[in-house]
C-alpha cells in the first residue's frame, strides 16, 4: 500500500516534470522562431525536402527536363472511375466529375502540355458517331490520353479502331468487351506508341467477377519541339 502510494507520486511528478519540460522546449523554440527570417528559412527547407520526396502525379520516377510526367489509372470494374494525371494536374477523375463508362480521353497540346479538352464516350449503349467526331477533330501536335472504364469496346467499329490505331495504338484493333485499357498516343505520330497496356476480360484470369484488374501506367513524354 505504501509502496503503491510512493510509486504513484513518482509517476505524477515525472508526468508534471516532463510536461513542463516539453512546454519549455516548445516555448523556447517559439521564442527563437520569433525571428521571422528563421521561420521562413525553415519552411523553405521543409518545402525543399517535400519536393524531393513528391514526384509529379505520385510517380515512381521523376522526368527529365522537357518531358511531361503522366499517370493513367483505368477504371475498376464498373465501380471506381479512371484517373488521368499530367504534370501533377488531374485532367480527368470522378472528383472532377468529367469521366464516364466507356472511353475517357484527354487531349493535350504536345508543345505546351496544356489541356485542350476531355471527352467520355459510352461504348456500351452510346453512339460511336460522337466518339468518331471527337477523334476526327483532333489536330496534329495533340497528345491523346485514354483510359477505359467498364466497357470500352462494344460499340467501337472499324472506323473508330483505325483512327485510334493512327494515333499510335496497337491494341485498338483487338480491344473487346470489358477489357482494361490505357493508352497515350498522338495525332501525327509516325510509330506505335510505347505507352499502352491492355488486359483482356477473361473469366479464368479476371480479378473482379466480370472484369480484369485495374491498369496503372506512368511515364515521361517528350515535349514536342518545333
Ligand atoms: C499548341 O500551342 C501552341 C502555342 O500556343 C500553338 O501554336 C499550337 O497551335 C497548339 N497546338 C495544338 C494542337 O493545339
Amino acid at each position: 500500500m505504501r509502496w503503491l502510494g510512493i510509486i504513484r507520486i513518482v509517476v505524477i511528478l515525472f508526468t508534471l516534470l516532463s510536461t513542463w519540460y516539453f512546454a519549455e522546449t516548445i516555448l523556447a523554440t517559439k521564442w527563437k522562431g520569433g525571428n521571422i527570417g528563421s521561420i521562413f528559412g525553415r519552411s523553405l527547407e521543409i518545402k525543399a525536402v517535400a519536393q524531393k520526396i513528391h514526384k509529379k502525379c505520385g510517380n515512381e520516377k521523376d522526368c527529365p527536363d522537357k518531358y511531361f510526367a503522366f499517370k493513367i489509372i483505368s477504371g475498376a470494374a464498373s465501380v471506381v472511375g479512371p484517373t488521368i494525371c499530367l504534370e501533377d494536374r488531374i485532367l480527368m477523375s470522378s472528383v472532377k466529375n468529367n469521366i464516364g463508362r466507356g472511353l475517357n480521353i484527354a487531349l493535350v497540346n504536345a508543345s505546351t502540355g496544356e489541356l485542350i479538352k476531355t471527352g467520355h464516350y459510352d461504348m456500351y449503349s452510346g453512339d460511336v458517331k460522337d466518339a468518331l467526331k471527337f477523334f476526327e477533330d483532333i489536330k496534329d501536335g495533340t497528345l491523346v490520353f485514354l483510359a477505359s472504364y467498364d466497357d470500352p469496346a462494344t460499340k467501337l467499329n472499324d472506323e473508330a479502331r483505325n483512327l485510334l490505331a493512327s494515333f499510335g495504338s496497337t491494341y485498338a484493333k483487338k480491344v473487346g468487351f470489358r477489357d482494361s485499357w490505357t493508352f497515350v498516343g498522338g495525332k501525327g505520330l509516325k510509330h506505335k506508341s510505347p505507352f499502352e497496356q491492355l488486359i483482356k476480360n477473361d473469366k479464368e484470369t479476371n480479378k473482379y467477377d466480370g472484369w480484369p484488374e485495374v491498369l496503372e501506367m506512368e511515364g515521361c513524354i517528350p515535349q514536342r519541339m518545333d
